[in-house]
């Protein structure tokens, strides 16, 4: 796709740069932000990870790109930029263009996305229709060959069925396909693989890693898992309470993580070779929004935490390498933290 109008589409620009992205309620006059000045990029044909335990901020953040926030809560500040467009501020129908054409979405629950009332076929045709302006035949035609494209067998005969006839597996699979229908440049997959049991979970993850290569697709991948990560990411986001904890280049992450709260993930990672009764889990658990400490907001579950440098706020800071960190020990250099791989 070839940037429209007024757009400007330039190959250094990083594809999607979000830049100090808050997130808060509305109504919860001074409350912190449930996400809190969130800066990083995904760049062309890139796949960046953003991970952190439950609660953090994930969605939210990923939700925000496409103007998906729930109706609850808004983006109080920041910029979220996508090959040109300030996705913040353009019209309604320039967001609609862009999202579910250059920007597909997978969603964890493939049974809450898909319409259970139409046939599968119909679905991912749709999308070409509403997009591209084909015909029905056309739209179909293509939506076999989409099918076939993301591992459906008989894909021709499948167009005629409806979600519920057709596995999580099938159907996380028809989501994936109604998310390339129109060639996108990025794709963003909340937890694409969560409710799937863990041989469909390769499979599914296999084939995000085909279509990365065979679409040049730069990919924004929230997950859980440490492993998907390492596996699959060029970059990883850490985030914590809300908060960008590190930003980093993934290999680095493993030998050198540079943050607490990252060091502890790490560790709480089962390792072949490691005794299971030695997995480690982080004490304690994330503080809810109205609750969120004022200084670093890890603090409190810190094994290396300093009274006086750490009750304090702490900036979100570069430390080279292309990495970010928000834990001022690591940044003043007073911390150094182990990972889990050796350099
Ligand atoms: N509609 C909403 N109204 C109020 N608070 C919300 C809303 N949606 C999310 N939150 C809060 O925002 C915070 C971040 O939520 P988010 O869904 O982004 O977390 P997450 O990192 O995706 O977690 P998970 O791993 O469980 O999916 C949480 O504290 C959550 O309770
Ligand atoms: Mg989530």
């Amino acid at each position: 796709m070839t940037a429209g109008p007024g757009q400007r589409s330039d190959a250094a620009e990083p594809l999607l740069s979000v830049e100090g992205l808050t997130i808060d309620l509305p109504g919860g006059v001074g409350q912190p932000g449930l996400v809190e000045d969130v800066t990083f990029e995904v760049r062309r044909g890139q796949a960046v990870a953003l991970i952190g335990e439950s609660g953090c901020g994930k969605s939210l953040t990923s939700m925000a790109i496409l103007g998906l926030l729930p109706a609850a809560v808004r983006v109080a500040a920041g910029s979220i930029r996508f090959d040109g467009v300030d996705l913040l501020t353009c019209r309604r129908r320039e967001l609609r263009r862009i999202r579910g054409g250059p920007v597909g979405m997978v969603f964890q629950e493939p049974m809450s996305s898909l319409n259970p009332t139409m046939t599968v076929g119909d679905q991912i045709a749709e999308v070409r229709r509403l997009h591209l302006g084909e015909r029905r035949s056309v739209a179909l035609k293509q939506a076999g060959q989409l099918l076939s494209r993301v591992g459906i067998p008989n894909a021709e005969r499948r167009l005629g069925s409806y979600p519920h006839e057709m596995s999580g597996g099938m159907q996380q699979r028809v989501m994936i396909a109604a998310a390339i229908a129109c060639d996108p440049k990025l794709l963003i997959a909340d937890e694409p693989t969560t409710a799937l049991d863990v041989t469909i979970q390769a499979e599914i993850l296999e084939l995000l890693r085909d279509l990365r290569r065979d679409l040049d697709l730069a990919v924004l991948l929230v997950t859980h898992d440490l492993g998907v990560v390492a596996d699959f990411c060029d970059d990883v986001v850490v985030m914590y309470a809300g908060h960008m904890a590190e930003r980093t280049p993934v290999d680095r992450l493993f030998y050198e993580p540079r943050h607490p709260y990252s060091s502890a993930l790490l560790a709480a990672v089962p390792q072949a070779g490691r005794a299971r009764t030695s997995l480690t889990v982080i004490p304690g658990r994330v503080p809810s929004a109205g609750q969120f400490p004022g200084g670093c907001r890890f603090e409190p579950r810190c094994e290396h935490s300093v009274d006086d440098v750490c009750r304090r706020p702490q900036a979100d800071t570069t430390i080279g390498d292309g990495r970010r960190t928000r834990c001022g020990r690591v940044a003043s250099g007073d911390l150094t933290l182990k990972g889990t791989v050796r350099g």
